[in-house]
């Protein structure tokens, strides 16, 4: 076990994903004996509340948010663990009581940033100035890191004066998730996988993430970003970059990250020019999901009646190099649609000549289709001839069963945080990717804003998005593989 002691200081200790999030997952760490002896947790924000009392909102709060029933040992000993600071990262003074407590230990200190983004600059600089982020200090920060290049860049530039690139652990929760962590085994393990994934062999590709939750609440956070920078800027990107990326020469960070660079680097770009052919942008109207009536994005609450903002979106992208030119990919993601699942289907090209032309079956299509969630699976699907008299064939699928295992699956956030406690960085987004992936995006949003663009178009809730979704893959002859 490589894990250390640490101090993981939680910035936001107040907030909803300490909650729903963080704690849930280090209780289930704690289960795993996962977590070190000595390590302990400190609660960081302005609330001033005693340890004692810190412990027993955090019992509640596990108690609400986490998905089992609470184990009395488990939780006596995680609580053991937990201290809290009283600190207001606006004041420079506050930050020694926070070195007072660290002092104590000589654990491996992380900070964990579950603040908004206009509070960043000041907790690096309040742990700069206190001398608390020298080696081997680790600083995790989730997104949306910046609404574009430029600010992205300012955060960036802003954690550099004060933390080194190999302290800093930037969270896509998608890297975390059992699912795609499979595609680097899928892909890199398998000879009949691995020598088919070429243009050469692959027609298209198309990944899906629906969601079925409107912006839960979050109008002030949603509006300002929409489904593109909330969702394709981060997590379809990360699943493109994981699912085209050439064969690291290891499974270690640098080569892992030098790689999935290379494929933001050869994006094609999308701007005005080509604005209305490759994007569709729209917005939930009320509807239907799963028998319950819900409320247009416009009439959520504290919702600005002009908003614009796109709930959904799908993109044709191109990636221009030798192994994919050709292969269109097709991301589409929104909020509000029919039911919640992931999906990366591969579509394998046609063979030249069809020799059972007058059978039943027309298409000839392979397609491997790899569910990522809910109840993530593969499933491959062949031509085969049906037993009998008949020249009669079928396709049909032959499917793994991911829990076919019997393992309980690990939550993205018990893992990424195990991760951070290790000090392994390859499950966490390095400065270059993220302000690749804005250089691919910002041109898109602004093309969007332009008067002759294409429109935003309305959906109804509960279906899979506006009618031009389709038009994006009828265009070169493709449709939209169905869910089911
Ligand atoms: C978050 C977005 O990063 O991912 C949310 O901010 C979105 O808007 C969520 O709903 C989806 O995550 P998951 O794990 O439920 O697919």
């Amino acid at each position: 076990e490589i894990n250390e002691p640490c101090d993981l200081v939680i910035f936001g200790a107040k907030g909803d994903l300490a909650k729903r999030k963080l704690l849930p997952a280090l209780y289930k760490l704690e289960k795993s004996k996962k977590i070190h002896e000595n390590t302990r947790i400190i609660g960081a924000g302005r609330a001033n509340w005693s340890i004692q009392e810190y412990r027993k909102i955090v019992e509640n709060e596990i108690k609400t948010f986490l998905n089992e029933e609470i184990e009395d040992y488990i939780w006596k000993k995680l609580s053991t663990r937990l201290y809290f600071c009283n600190i207001d990262v606006f004041e420079k003074l506050h930050f020694l009581r926070l070195k007072k407590i660290l002092q104590q230990k000589k654990n491996i200190m992380i900070y964990y940033c579950a603040v908004p983004p206009n509070t960043l600059n000041a907790i690096f600089k309040g742990l700069g100035d206190s001398n608390l982020n020298s080696l081997p200090a680790r600083i995790v920060l989730e997104k949306p890191l910046g609404v574009c290049l430029k600010t992205s860049q300012k955060i960036n530039n802003q954690i550099s004066k004060y933390f080194l690139e190999s302290q800093i652990f930037r969270i896509d929760h998608y890297l975390g998730k059992e699912s795609i962590l499979n595609l680097l085994a899928l892909r890199f393990a398998n000879s009949f996988v691995f020598n088919n994934w070429n243009n050469q062999t692959i027609d298209h590709i198309q990944i899906t993430v629906s969601e079925e939750v409107g912006i839960e609440g979050r109008w002030n956070y949603f509006d300002g970003m929409g489904q593109m920078r909330d969702m394709v800027q981060n997590h379809l990107l990360q699943i493109l970059t994981i699912i085209t990326m050439d064969q690291p020469n290891s499974i270690t960070s640098e080569n892992i990250r030098h790689k999935k660079l290379n494929i933001l680097r050869a994006l094609n770009p999308i701007n005005i020019n080509n604005i209305n052919i490759k994007t569709v942008r729209g917005q939930y109207s009320s509807g239907v999901i799963k028998g319950n009536k819900v409320p247009a994005y416009l009439e959520e609450h504290g919702a600005n009646k002009n908003s614009q903002t796109e709930t959904f979106v799908a993109v044709e992208a191109n990636i221009n190099n030798k192994k994919w030119c050709g292969v269109p990919f097709y991301l589409r993601t929104g909020k509000r649609l029919a039911c919640k699942y992931s999906e990366i289907v591969i579509v394998f090209k046609k063979i030249p000549i069809n020799l059972f032309q007058n059978s039943n079956l027309k298409l000839l299509e392979n397609k491997l289709i790899i569910r990522l969630e809910p109840n993530a699976n593969i499933k491959l699907n062949f031509f085969n001839k049906i037993p009998g008299l008949d020249q009669e064939y079928k396709l049909d699928n032959s499917q793994l069963e991911y829990n076919c295992f019997h393992k309980k699956s690990i939550d993205a956030y018990e893992r990424l945080l195990l991760e951070s406690m290790r000090g392994i960085q390859s499950l966490f987004v390095c400065r270059d990717e993220v302000e690749e992936a804005w250089k691919w995006i910002d041109p898109i949003i602004n093309a969007w804003k332009q008067k002759d663009s294409s429109i935003l178009q309305l959906y109804m809730s509960g279906t899979w998005g506006p009618e031009d979704s389709n038009l994006l893959l009828s265009r070169n002859n493709h449709v939209w593989h169905k869910y089911n």
